[in-house]
C-alpha cells in the first residue's frame, strides 16, 4: 500500500538557521496523527514545509504524497492535489470578502475535477449550513476574510475551509489553541464529521485535551527538528504529566 503522505528524512532551513533535522513520518489514508513538542521545535515550520511555503527552503530528504514527490509542486498544486493547512495564526485578508474566497476556493478545486462551477444559492446554502454547525455566523461570512475576527472565530472559520474543500491530506496547525471549552468541542465534531478512510490528518497541538476530541491513531514528539518518540494516544498523557523532559533519542 502507498501511503498517503510519506515524509522522508525530511530536512529544512529558513534562512541558513537549519530547523527541521531529518523528520520521518508515514501516514496511512484514514489514519489520524498527532504532533506534539515543545515550543520552537519546528511544528508549524514542518506544517509549512508540508504546504509549500515562499522562504522554507528544503535542504533534503523527500514529501511524497501518493508516492509523488510534492517538493517541486507550488502551493496551490499542493492544494489541489489535496494538501490542506489550517494555520496557527490564520491571516486577515482585507478587501477580500468571505463569500467570494470561500466560491474561489471551491469552484478552482471544481475545475480541476471537471466539474461545473458551483451554483451560486446552492453554494450559499451549502456555506450557511457548514458554518452553522461549526458556529461561524452569518455576519462573520459578510465580512473581509479573518478581519476584525476573534482568535477562536478565525480557528473556526479555518476549519470551515477545510470542511469545504474536503482535502485528502489536512494539516491543523493548533486549532485548538484560543478556543473556548464549548468552541473546542464544536470544532473537534466538525473535524471528527470529516474523518474518512480515504482522509489523513495530521494534529498539532499542545494539549491532551484537544485528543480526547479528536483521537488520534498515533502521536508524535517532536523536539529540535526530528521525532524523538512516537506511540499511541497514551503518549500524549506521559506528556500532560510528566512533560518533555524524558523524550530522548532513543526512542
Ligand atoms: N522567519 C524566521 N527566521 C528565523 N527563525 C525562524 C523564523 N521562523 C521560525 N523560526 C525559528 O524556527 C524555530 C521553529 O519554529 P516553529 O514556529 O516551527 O516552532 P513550533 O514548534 O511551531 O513552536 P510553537 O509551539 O511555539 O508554535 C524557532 O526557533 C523559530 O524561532
Ligand atoms: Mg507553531
Amino acid at each position: 500500500m502507498t501511503a498517503l503522505l510519506e515524509i522522508r528524512d525530511l530536512h529544512a532551513s529558513i534562512g541558513d538557521k537549519p530547523i527541521l533535522k531529518g523528520i520521518n513520518l508515514t501516514i496511512n489514508a484514514g489514519e489520524v496523527h498527532a504532533i506534539m513538542g515543545p515550543n520552537g521545535s519546528g511544528k508549524s515550520t514542518m506544517s509549512y514545509v508540508l504546504a509549500g511555503r515562499d522562504g522554507y527552503e528544503v535542504t533534503g530528504g523527500d514529501i511524497l504524497m501518493n508516492g509523488e514527490s510534492m517538493l517541486e509542486m507550488e502551493p496551490d498544486e499542493r492544494s489541489r492535489a489535496g494538501m490542506f493547512l489550517a494555520f496557527q495564526y490564520p491571516v486577515e485578508l482585507p478587501g477580500v470578502g468571505g463569500m467570494s474566497f470561500l466560491r474561489a476556493a471551491v469552484n478552482a478545486r471544481r475545475k480541476d475535477a471537471g466539474e461545473d462551477e458551483v451554483d451560486q444559492l446552492a453554494f450559499v446554502k451549502m456555506v450557511r449550513e457548514k458554518a452553522k454547525m461549526l458556529g461561524v455566523s452569518d455576519e462573520m461570512l459578510k465580512r473581509a476574510v479573518n478581519v476584525g475576527f476573534s482568535g477562536g472565530e478565525k480557528k473556526r472559520y479555518e476549519i470551515l475551509q477545510m470542511a469545504l474543500l474536503e482535502p485528502t491530506m489536512a494539516v491543523l496547525d493548533e486549532t485548538d489553541s484560543g478556543l473556548d471549552v464549548d468552541a473546542l468541542r464544536i470544532v473537534s465534531e466538525g473535524v471528527n464529521v470529516l474523518r474518512d478512510p480515504a482522509r489523513s490528518m495530521l494534529v498539532i497541538t499542545h494539549y491532551q485535551r484537544l485528543l480526547n476530541h479528536i483521537v488520534p491513531d498515533f502521536v508524535h514528539i517532536l523536539a529540535d527538528g526530528r521525532i524523538r518518540k512516537s506511540g499511541g494516544k497514551e503518549l500524549a498523557l506521559e506528556v500532560e504529566e510528566s512533560g518533555y523532559a524524558g523524550i530522548d533519542d532513543a526512542a
